[in-house]
């Protein structure tokens, strides 16, 4: 009997994903709660077959030379901006992600910050644990209404068009921008397509969707933050480099733009003492929006399924570098 693939995880997922690995494969994992130091995921991928990574690993050239057996990586993410993919495909090693499943739970998470943010929700709550309310009051914690108001989605795909759903039921008019139009969606969902600029002087609230690539990397800079509405609230579930951090600090305290809400961060984490998290109107939260737990056992499960699909040299459900099967295969 052939011995199973060697596969190593590097940090507990779900138990679904777990007991579906330990079913197919010899499994390692790394069960700290910080992901595993450098030198010792460089060490534990020697011997592996399969890895089963996170957003947290940087997976580059060096450490796919490291691992002489490695055949799949399956990123426990839709996002894979820390696999060096190119690099992959060039080692004939197969690359993998999890969309699809956290499309729902990411984008009510988008709209769980446009509300937070444009409702003040997170001011008010310290204001009370603070002892400070003392009584009603007609000026009160004041925010931007979601209901009528204008979105602007940066990223028009499965999770951008999400929070177009959503949108619908606030009666938002909803303007996009993405590299092509999609005139179906356009139609379905009754979105109208701007250029970026545009997007952003129109909007009441945006909403960023974006993979990190080198063409997005900084989109949102200082040039585009003043093009926004003074009162307008920026929001972010893609990646923290999409936006440049620094810009938008600026523009939050001199009064560019009304608001920031931030799932993402550009390094992961922030720093305890950065000075967005000094400022009332920017709220910074771990990198959760995909966090329920249907979404992260479903991802957990995918990625699982993925991994052991490459492994068992079947196309998986997911892969990002699919001719990697086809460069195998003897001609
Ligand atoms: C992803 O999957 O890329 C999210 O950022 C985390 O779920």
């Amino acid at each position: 009997m052939e011995a199973l693939p060697r596969v190593y995880v590097t940090r507990l997922i779900p138990r679904a994903g777990m007991d579906l690995l330990r079913g197919c494969a010899q499994v390692k994992v790394w069960e700290g709660e910080l992901p595993p130091p450098r030198e010792v995921l460089m060490a534990e991928v020697r011997a592996a077959e399969g890895l089963l990574s996170l957003l947290t690993d940087q997976i580059d050239a060096e450490l796919m030379d490291a691992a002489a057996q490695l055949r799949v990586i399956s990123n426990y993410a839709i996002g894979y901006d820390n696999i060096d993919v190119p690099a992959a495909t060039e080692r004939g090693i197969m690359v993998c992600h999890t969309p699809g499943i956290l499309t729902d739970t990411t984008a009510d998470f988008a709209f769980t910050l446009l509300a937070c943010v444009g409702r003040r929700v997170v001011e008010a709550v310290r204001y009370v644990r603070e002892g400070k309310w003392k009584t009603w009051g007609p000026m009160l914690c004041l925010g931007h209404d979601l209901y009528g108001a204008t979105l602007g989605l940066i990223g028009l795909g499965r999770i951008g068009s999400a929070v177009a759903k959503r949108a619908s039921g606030f009666q938002m008019r909803v303007l996009y921008y993405d590299v092509e139009r999609i005139p179906a969606l356009e139609n379905e969902l009754g979105l109208v397509y701007t250029d970026l600029d545009s997007l952003l002087e129109h909007s009441d609230f945006v909403s960023l969707h974006t993979p990190l690539t080198a063409e997005t990397y900084h989109l949102i800079g200082a040039p585009q933050l003043k093009l926004m509405k003074k009162t307008a609230i920026l929001v972010n579930t893609s990646r923290g480099a999409v936006i440049d951090e620094q810009a938008l600090y600026e523009a939050l305290v001199s009064g560019e733009i009304a608001g920031a809400g931030l799932d993402v961060t550009d390094p992961e984490p922030i720093d305890a003492d950065d000075p967005l998290l000094q400022l009332d109107n920017c709220v910074v939260v771990p990198h959760i929006a995909s966090a329920s737990v249907a979404a992260r056992t479903l991802m957990a499960t995918l990625a699982a399924e993925n991994l052991v699909a490459g492994l068992q040299g079947r196309m998986p459900r997911n892969p990002v570098n699919p001719e990697v099967l086809d460069l195998r295969r003897p001609r």
